[in-house]
């Protein structure tokens, strides 16, 4: 079967030089449709990333990098200032499309930085610097999947189960993935994993997404309803757990998709390792713990709506936060590209991180 580590697969591209395009698979349509769409302007890479055409926190950033020279490509006739007033204002834009996942800002930041170093800079040079790092954001992100992959893969063990929550994979980024870069090095090493996919209510990520990768990547998975976690923990079919993240604070508590908080719960009550793969531009060390990380709350017709259907009486009240937030001490381990943080301290990550 082709590889999505495959160029053609690749979750999102820059096509062109000055002028380009942001070309990127239409998530929201898999794994019905394969279809692979373009951004031209930052209001479609805006409304791409909020609707989820493009998704997962190390994709956004890449994504939002990519939109901002969507943004200031046409301006290279400004003054300096006109310029930089411009790019700042796309950036503040593109900052409002989504609120949790920290590699957005990060990005967005790294960009703002690139701009206030090379100030002295003509508008065009300037431009063409900028480009440079969108590319450098999205190569180092491929490199990061790498070296996540090969940590992670030595926490497993052959013929091991191993469930996964959402989808942290390719299509989350623009390498090989956090958490399934993991069973792509493990299957690179000759071990043998069986994943178990929830399908993680309730935008599907895991079923539509995961599953779907993973088939595509000749990775073994097995689909399961959010509510079977539990269950298959006590059947033993799994030894591990292993997500993505989304944020983590400086403490190690991590947001991720909905329903990981319970994950991390049932893995405690099994005595399963619960483990977390995310890379350094996913941690946040502005926030203390992970009490102040932002929830975005979405669309209630994500639930009322299911699969293209009314699944509840019109009028219900609801409640649809698309993350949670694990805390530190259900962490066992958090793999990074620098290496693995165990036990998961405030200490361990700033000398893993920042050391
Ligand atoms: O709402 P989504 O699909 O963007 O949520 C994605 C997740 O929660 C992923 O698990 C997380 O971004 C890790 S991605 C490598």
């Amino acid at each position: 079967m082709a590889s999505l580590i495959h160029k053609d697969l690749s979750t999102l591209r820059w096509d062109g030089e000055l002028p380009g395009t942001l070309n990127m698979i239409d998530q929201t349509l898999l794994p019905e449709q394969f279809l692979r769409i373009d951004c031209n302007t930052p209001e479609e890479t805006w409304q791409a990333i909020k609707r989820l055409s493009v998704r997962g926190a190390p994709a956004i950033g890449v994504a939002a990098a990519y939109g901002l020279i969507l943004g200031v490509q046409h301006n290279a006739h400004l003054s300096q200032n006109e310029f930089l007033e411009k790019l700042n204002i796309t950036a503040d834009y593109l900052a409002e499309s989504r609120p949790t996942a920290v590699n957005l800002f990060w990005a967005l930041d790294r960009m703002r930085q690139t701009a206030a170093t090379h100030a002295d800079l003509e508008t065009p040079q300037l431009l063409e610097r900028l480009l440079a790092e969108a590319r450098a954001i999205e190569q180092e992100d491929q490199a990061m999947c790498i070296a996540m992959g090969e940590f992670g893969q030595t926490l497993l063990k052959e013929g091991q189960g191993v469930l996964t929550h959402c989808n942290a994979g390719a299509l989350a980024t623009s390498g090989s993935g956090t958490a399934l870069s993991v069973f792509y090095a493990a299957a690179r090493a000759g071990k043998k994993i069986h994943v178990y996919a929830d399908e993680t209510r309730p935008l599907l990520q895991g079923a539509r997404l995961t599953s779907w990768e993973l088939q595509n990547n000749d990775i073994e998975v097995t689909l399961i309803c959010d509510s079977m976690a539990g269950w298959v923990m006590k059947e033993k079919r799994v030894q591990a757990v292993i997500t993505g993240a989304d944020r983590v604070a400086a403490n190690g508590d991590a947001a991720n998709k909905i329903g990981t908080y319970s994950v991390s719960l049932l893995a405690k009550a099994h005595g399963i390792p619960f483990y977390i793969v995310a890379p350094s531009s996913t941690f946040d060390f502005a926030l203390a713990t992970g009490d102040s990380i932002p929830i975005e709350q979405r669309d209630p017709t994500e639930i009322s709506h299911g699969c293209g259907k009314q699944t509840a009486p019109a009028g219900v009240h609801i409640y649809n936060p698309a993350f949670d937030v694990t805390p530190a001490e259900n962490i066992t381990a958090i793999v990074t590209e620098k290496g693995i943080i165990s036990p998961v301290t405030t200490e361990n990550i700033a000398a893993m991180l920042k050391g």
